[in-house]
């Protein structure tokens, strides 16, 4: 393993005023965004989405570090015969990888998940590699009810994204490290804090069983909020002070980068509070965005399967906003220039 090299790729993805495009939805969850704005989910229409996204001069050259692509999109060229891959390496961006087979149901843990995909992963890395990806994503669900998670499932979980990030470093690629606590819930924001600093927990002591070098990784975790069910619905301030407090608790500061997931946070609800983080703490990581649905909602209803410009002037805004948030430099002026 090159650990410079990784620790550079981790760095340029997640470096002050970028993130990461996650760009990675499968078959099933990229029918159910198309189907919100009636676009037939096929190959094409697929391809033309992302290359939408890729051609994005300004979104893509001054605040995408990194995209997340979905299996297919890694082997599909544009109509010119252009690789989509190539066309984010033109950008400037790293092209990375989904490589877990998503999240099934755990065996005696009635409504609890464990992501498969380890088997031949190692295999499969090779020729993700020589198809240009230099990152990789495996993401873990981890859901909040009652009693659960269970303590199973936060091993199993954490036990897999440690064994996947192991693979990864091997292969020189660099693992995001994904392990999701859900939004969906009525658990209260503190609540929510004391699992996910559970789950970071035992997360960073199973990397360091599986012999995983911190700073060649990127740790993509949820922020810490109010249940989406909860009456209660904390504040900015509040969101930004208990997720960094969970974050400094137990993130080395090796680590190069933090970047957020979304997770069915309204979008620019998630540019307030990355901006809130980073304007209002001293940080030891980048501390940036991995945003999926919070960076192309609007972009997907202005494309409506056809109007590239507008979707291109959709995505460059919220990436831009996203970028200002990840130099604590968000505000709400620059956000009303075109509604996000
Ligand atoms: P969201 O930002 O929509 O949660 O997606 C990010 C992602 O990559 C989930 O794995």
């Amino acid at each position: 393993m090159n650990l410079e090299n990784l620790n550079f790729i981790a760095n340029h993805m997640t470096a002050p005023g970028t993130g990461v495009l996650a760009a990675d939805e499968s078959l099933g969850t990229i029918k159910k965004r198309f189907d919100n704005i009636a676009v037939e989910n096929t190959e094409t229409n697929r391809r033309n989405w992302r290359e939408m996204l890729f051609r994005s001069n300004e979104a893509m050259t001054k605040y995408i570090g990194g995209v997340i692509l979905f299996d297919e999109t890694l082997r599909q060229k544009s109509d010119d015969g252009t690789a989509l891959v190539d066309l984010i390496d033109a950008a400037g961006a790293v092209p990375g990888i989904k490589v877990d087979a998503g999240a099934h149901d755990m065996a005696g843990f009635a409504g609890e998940k464990v992501t498969n995909g380890l088997d031949g992963l190692r295999e499969r890395m090779k020729e993700y590699y020589q198809l240009g990806a230099r990152f990789a994503k495996w993401r873990a669900v981890i859901e909040i009810d009652g009693h659960r998670p269970s303590a199973a499932c936060v091993a199993t979980n954490t036990h897999a994204l440690a064994r996947y990030a192991a693979i990864c470093q091997e292969a020189q690629i660099v693992p995001i490290v994904e392990p999701e606590v859900l939004m969906g819930g009525d658990h209260t924001i503190d609540r929510y804090a004391e699992v996910t600093e559970w789950v970071l927990k035992h997360l960073f002591m199973d990397l360091h069983m599986h012999g995983v070098a911190l700073e060649g990784i990127v740790l993509k975790p949820n922020m810490v909020i109010s249940g989406k069910e909860c009456a209660v619905q904390a504040g900015v301030d509040e969101v930004a002070e208990k997720t960094v407090r969970v974050l400094r608790a137990t993130v080395p500061a090796s680590v190069p980068g933090v970047a957020f997931l979304s997770g069915g946070q309204g979008n620019r609800q998630a540019t307030v509070h990355l901006n809130a983080m980073n304007a209002g703490y001293d940080l030891p990581w980048n501390l940036t965005f991995s945003f999926g649905r919070a960076l192309q909602k609007s972009a997907l209803a202005a494309w409506k399967g056809e109007n590239v410009e507008a979707g291109q002037t959709a995505f460059a805004h919220r990436a831009k906003m996203n970028s200002l948030a990840s130099l604590g430099k968000w505000t709400a002026e620059q956000e009303a220039e075109l509604d996000g």
